[in-house]
């Protein structure tokens, strides 16, 4: 097989965000722009010889097309052997599994997660380690290293190779083997939960609906819910993953979740409801005219994890990122367990998860997780919740009404800004950042801020520092609000506001909304959004 040194030049910006490279598919598409980057990753990580790897994606537009070009890269740069999910495609969970179970080096994900699909929208690639968990800092300025100065991409001269059929196949010296997306994820659940006790409840009339938006969860969803479980094959919607989503947002959130949303509050709505995002590791919980916040999830999850059997001997220790509510700090410390507040993206839970002192993790952006892997998985939320509710026999509405009674309410909102000037953003925050040290004492809006920081954390495992991870406000009476610009867009900038009031007693069923409003005004009083943005409402609330 030949090898051709294909020479190029550094292309600028390609380095990762809070999840991956994410740009617009037709950058992706550019000449070289994939293959600059899949060497930069290969260089950054001491090269690909004799390696291991992990290699699919969430089926959307141009998935095909990258994994033909990484293969022939891996090739190229004398990879020992590639496993590939069957047409390509694996969900970013199954993928971090495989690795784990694999021993592989690391692994290549093509998504662009909850972004939507197709030429004129979003592709991405993540770079996950051999512990099945993305890139950490240290990993990703080696990998920018790398791509500020390549010269040559190393390619085999190769022709496509099918990826429809399982089995193994040689490039050269590379074997790739094409296996089931699913069978192995399935075995993983299969340890962790009581799947026959989830069956028993279907079988007992209990109903649920699971929405895969159009995009890679349909066949995981089918094979745990519907094979496994029982439930009506109706109880999965937007099955068939396509490679536009159906021109959706793959979102997992009230707002793109819209038609789930409808039927749960409406009169016919099942037990239970749930939705997963285009690569399948974000979740939505909802129950019967009852929405679940993904940092209540966490929480409720964090006090009931052991009605599993995964989970039956308790949790080492929790971990929500900074923005995620404090809902569960409320749960670890009536446990006496470990809670660490880390910056936003899953990568800060990896040596947490490696070193044993957290089994359960979750960010406020539907992101919900265990030891199992180092990734956020969809479907494991799903099944946590179905052997909660088998096990304890209350409903999505019980147990939340249970859980505030308990531990009180983290009433929580996050306001998206999105697509504003990116020097208006930027200065916002900027400005906002060096006023933090005078905003104490000061009243905005009827609110008294009682303290003000620019978040940092310094990982307790590994020593490294991470500053700037977002603006955060105190006020009394126990709100909190944060303000951080977005690392996973690929148009201008996202504000996002993440707005939190936490209530112990009184009524603890009133609207998120209106809860919230003064803490809203008070932010955009310290913070002139409105003034600044001419925005007056924000884009998205979840
Ligand atoms: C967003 C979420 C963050 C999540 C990431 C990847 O990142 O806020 O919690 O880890 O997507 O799914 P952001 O766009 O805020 O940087
Ligand atoms: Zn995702």
């Amino acid at each position: 097989m030949l090898i051709h040194d294909i020479p190029t030049a550094p292309i600028a910006g390609q380095k990762a965000g809070t999840s991956g490279l994410r740009r617009k598919t037709r950058e992706y598409m550019a000449p070289l722009f994939l293959e600059n980057y899949v060497q930069a990753i290969i260089d950054g990580t001491g090269g690909a010889q004799g390696k291991t790897y992990v290699l699919g994606g969430d089926g959307r537009y141009f998935n095909a097309e990258a994994i033909q070009i990484i293969l022939r890269i891996l090739a190229g740069n004398g990879a020992g052997r590639v496993i590939v999910g069957q047409g390509g495609v694996l969900s970013t969970p199954a993928a971090s599994h495989l690795i784990r179970k694999t021993g592989a080096d690391g692994g290549f994900i093509l998504s662009a997660s909850h972004n939507p699909g197709g030429i004129d929208a979003d592709f991405g690639l993540k770079y996950n380690m051999a512990n099945g968990g993305p890139a950490t800092e240290t990993m990703t300025a080696a990998i920018v290293a790398a791509s500020e100065k390549i010269t040559r991409i190393r390619m085999a001269d190769s022709a496509d190779i099918t990826l429809d059929a399982l089995g193994e196949v040689t490039i050269g010296a590379i074997q790739v083997r094409v296996i089931d997306p699913v069978d192995d994820y399935l075995a993983l659940m299969e340890e962790l939960f009581d799947l026959d006790a989830i069956a028993a409840l279907v079988a007992g009339g209990f109903t649920l609906r699971f929405d895969a938006m159009h995009a890679v969860t349909g066949p995981y969803a089918r094979a745990l819910l519907v094979d496994r479980c029982g439930a009506s094959p109706d109880s999965v919607m937007n099955g068939t993953p396509l490679p536009d989503f159906g021109g959706g947002h793959p979102d997992p959130n009230p707002v793109w979740a819209a038609d789930l949303m409808g039927l749960m509050m409406g009169p016919d709505a099942p037990d239970f409801g749930a939705a997963s995002d285009g690569d399948g590791d974000r979740n939505m919980i909802v129950g019967r005219g009852c929405y679940v916040t993904p940092s209540d999830s966490l929480a409720l999850i964090a006090d009931r994890a052991h009605l599993a059997k995964g989970y039956a001997r308790g949790l080492a220790g929790v971990a929500r990122s900074m923005p995620t509510s404090a809902a569960v700090d409320r749960v670890a410390a009536a446990k006496g367990i470990a809670c660490f507040e880390t910056p936003t993206g899953w990568k800060f839970f990896g040596n947490l998860l490696d070193a044993g002192r957290i089994t359960l993790c979750g960010e406020e952006s539907a992101g919900t997780g265990s030891d199992h892997i180092r990734e956020k998985d969809g479907l494991w939320a799903v099944l946590m919740w179905l052997n909660i509710i088998a096990v304890s026999g209350q409903s999505v509405a019980a147990l939340m009404a249970t859980h505030w009674r308990t531990y009180g309410r983290n009433y929580y909102s996050r306001h998206d800004y999105e697509d504003v000037d990116s020097a208006v953003a930027a200065s916002l925050m900027s400005d906002l950042r060096e006023r933090l040290e005078s905003l104490p004492g000061q009243g905005f809006a009827g609110l008294t801020v009682t303290k003000a920081d620019d978040f940092a954390y310094a990982d307790p495992v590994d020593g490294s520092v991470s500053s700037s991870q977002g603006l955060r406000l105190f006020f009394e009476g126990g709100a909190r609000a944060v303000l951080r610009l977005s690392g996973t867009g690929t148009s201008g900038a996202t504000l996002r506001v993440y707005l939190e009031q936490l209530v112990t007693d009184g009524d603890l069923h009133q609207d998120a909304g209106d809860v919230l409003a003064p803490l809203a005004a008070a932010v955009d009083a310290v913070a002139e959004i409105a003034a600044r943005t001419g925005r007056t409402a924000p884009d998205v609330r979840t």
